[in-house]
């Protein structure tokens, strides 16, 4: 089932006292049923908000995890710990871990494949750079980084996987894609998953859009036939701007 679905994706902002402050401050709104709303905030604060957040509807996901079970990886963090600490959906493939942290579509497909294994949910990114946009071959970038990155997941897994469509030039700089950039993208990914799986699975699968999310453009390009929601990053920061997110769906 297609889900509205609202994903701050904090990075590394937020100290454990600005945290509680945001979810105090949170769990004074009233978040609309037919809307996921999830947080992403650093992995030292997961624990604290998933207990703070324990009776309120709004998921606690992380922003990334190692491939590995356990292990002598100094620094990273495994699905099991996650889970441990009351996470069960993780975000794989953020653009800024790709590009500054070197993760290749072949990593990111053993992340998928580790987050499966242990039952975790998925929101997996993809996204051109401003490059790949200007030498027209943004279509076949979209199509790499699904084919090898996600590609290799079975028919049931699709129920644990939402897709984030996040144009690299349109994160963080202010710079949003038009709707109909956006609405063209996500269409061309449903169409690559029909392809590939069936129409059903393609109809199903529910596709965010990220980039620039503001209060002011979030309405419109929710209300595109194929985008199901958003992943916000600077806008999800401040309760006012990302409740307001939260409630541009038309129903
Ligand atoms: P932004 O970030 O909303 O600040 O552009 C989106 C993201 O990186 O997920």
């Amino acid at each position: 089932m297609r889900k509205k679905i609202v994903a701050g994706n904090w990075k590394m902002n937020n100290d454990l006292a600005e945290t509680e402050m945001f979810f105090t401050e949170l769990k004074k709104q009233v978040i609309p049923e037919h809307v996921v709303v999830m947080i992403a905030p650093s992995f030292t604060n997961l624990n604290q908000a998933f207990n703070s957040l324990k009776d309120f509807p709004v998921e606690i996901v992380a922003q990334n995890m190692h491939q590995c079970d356990k292990g002598a990886f100094t620094g990273e963090v495994s699905a099991k710990m996650l889970i441990s600490v009351g996470t069960t959906t993780v975000i794989l493939g953020h653009s800024e871990r790709r590009e500054l942290f070197h993760e290749t579509n072949a990593l990111l497909a053993e992340k998928v494949k580790t987050a499966l294994e242990n039952d975790m949910d998925i929101i997996f990114c993809i996204g051109e750079q401003e490059e790949d946009r200007k030498e027209d071959k943004y279509f076949d970038l979209i199509e790499k980084q699904l084919t090898e990155g996600l590609f290799h997941i079975l028919e049931g897994s699709w129920k644990h996987v939402v897709v984030a469509y996040e144009p690299v030039w349109a994160i963080g700089t202010g710079e949003t894609a038009s709707p109909e950039q956006v609405q063209e993208m996500h269409h061309f990914i449903r169409k690559t998953i029909a392809k590939k799986y069936n129409d059903a699975i393609a109809n199903d699968v529910s596709i965010l859009y990220g980039g620039s999310v503001k209060p002011d453009n979030a309405v419109e390009i929710f209300g595109q036939d194929d985008v199901d929601g958003g992943l916000i990053g600077g806008a999800s920061l401040k309760v006012e701007s990302f409740m307001k997110i939260v409630n541009s769906f038309e129903n």
